[in-house]
């Protein structure tokens, strides 16, 4: 039985030093939920990543290059917005001088974390990380159909937001709070989905914030294009333009995503 363990582990360890499609493709097919010392996000993505292990499973002292490579092997997201989300997400370690971030600094309010999430609570009500089904719920009754569009993305966010705007009397937008709200909901399309159509499949978008799993098992597949920082621009202009709000005003309104 023990030859027969380190049988297996030395052949798996050989296979997947010659090939390291193999090893990614053990990320795919590999899952397991935060364990009791493991810390997670107010990202469905990101602790996605963990619970597969291409990003740390722990989800603490992730690097640069840890998000790079994350990022790019699981969902072909090129290495320049690679670079750039993970500059920003160095900004919420509240370490001076930190080189890498744990997946539970995002939750700090105001700097990336924001108000009127899909499926987290508002900062002032206690908990804006954790998954809420009722939260999400709410957000998916405005996803009308199975194909989700941006119409339809448009119009779950903006619905959040007028909630959380007749609820919680603290609710606001930083700019780069609102620009991370209309980036997130381009972001499940576009990595889920068709970026050139706008759409994607509403099983896959549920399956993701509801199990923090890639939606592989529902038909999900990496997609084949890399994935650009234009192209993200793109789909956030189109979700704020449906969402009404002439796009020229809200440039005004800061340097909207100057950063970008
Ligand atoms: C290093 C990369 C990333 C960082 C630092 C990051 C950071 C964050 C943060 C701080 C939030 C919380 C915002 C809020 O208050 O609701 C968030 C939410 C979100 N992120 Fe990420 N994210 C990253 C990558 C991604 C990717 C690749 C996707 C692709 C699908 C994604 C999709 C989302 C979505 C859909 C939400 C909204 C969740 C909700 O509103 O309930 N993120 N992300
Ligand atoms: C790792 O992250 C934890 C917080 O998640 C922090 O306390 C610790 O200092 C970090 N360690 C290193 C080596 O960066
Ligand atoms: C990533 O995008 C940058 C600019 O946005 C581009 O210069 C670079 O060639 C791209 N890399 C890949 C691998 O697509
Ligand atoms: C952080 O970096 C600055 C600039 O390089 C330096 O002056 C400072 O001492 C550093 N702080 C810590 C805690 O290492
Ligand atoms: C989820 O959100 C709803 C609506 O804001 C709230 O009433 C409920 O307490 C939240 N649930 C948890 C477990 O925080
Ligand atoms: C929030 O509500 C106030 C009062 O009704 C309104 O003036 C404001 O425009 C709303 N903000 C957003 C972002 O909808
Ligand atoms: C958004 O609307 C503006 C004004 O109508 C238009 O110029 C722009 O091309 C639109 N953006 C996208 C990405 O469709």
């Amino acid at each position: 039985m023990k030859l027969t363990l380190l049988f297996t582990a030395v052949a798996f360890t050989q296979a997947f030093a010659q090939d390291s499609d193999a090893w990614d493709q053990y990320h795919f097919s590999t899952w397991s939920p935060p364990g009791p010392s493991d810390v997670r996000a107010p990202c469905p993505m990101l602790n996605t990543l963990a619970n597969h292990g291409f990003l740390p499973h722990s989800g603490k002292n992730i690097s640069e290059i840890d998000t790079i490579n994350a990022l790019s092997t699981a969902l072909n997201i090129n290495q320049t917005l690679g670079e750039f989300l993970f500059q920003a997400a160095l900004t919420t370690n509240p370490e001076p001088n930190a080189t890498t971030f744990s997946l539970d600094n995002l939750d700090r309010h105001d700097i990336l974390e924001h108000d009127a999430s899909l499926s987290r609570g508002d900062f002032y009500f206690g908990d804006d990380h954790t998954f809420n089904q009722t939260i999400f719920d709410e957000t998916r009754s405005y996803w009308t159909a199975p194909i989700i569009d941006v119409q339809m993305a448009a119009n779950a966010r903006l619905a959040r937001v007028h909630t959380s705007n007749a609820t919680n009397p603290t609710f606001g937008f930083t700019q780069l709070g609102q620009e991370f709200s209309f980036g997130e909901s381009a972001a499940y399309i576009l990595v889920l989905g068709d970026r050139v159509s706008g759409t994607v499949p509403r099983s896959w978008v549920e399956y993701l914030f509801e199990n923090e799993r890639l939606p592989l098992e529902v038909g999900w597949t990496r997609r084949k294009e890399v994935i650009t920082f234009p192209n993200l621009i793109d789909l956030l202009e189109r979700v704020v333009n449906a969402t009404g709000i002439p796009l020229q005003e809200l440039k005004r309104r800061g340097d909207f995503h100057a950063g970008l």
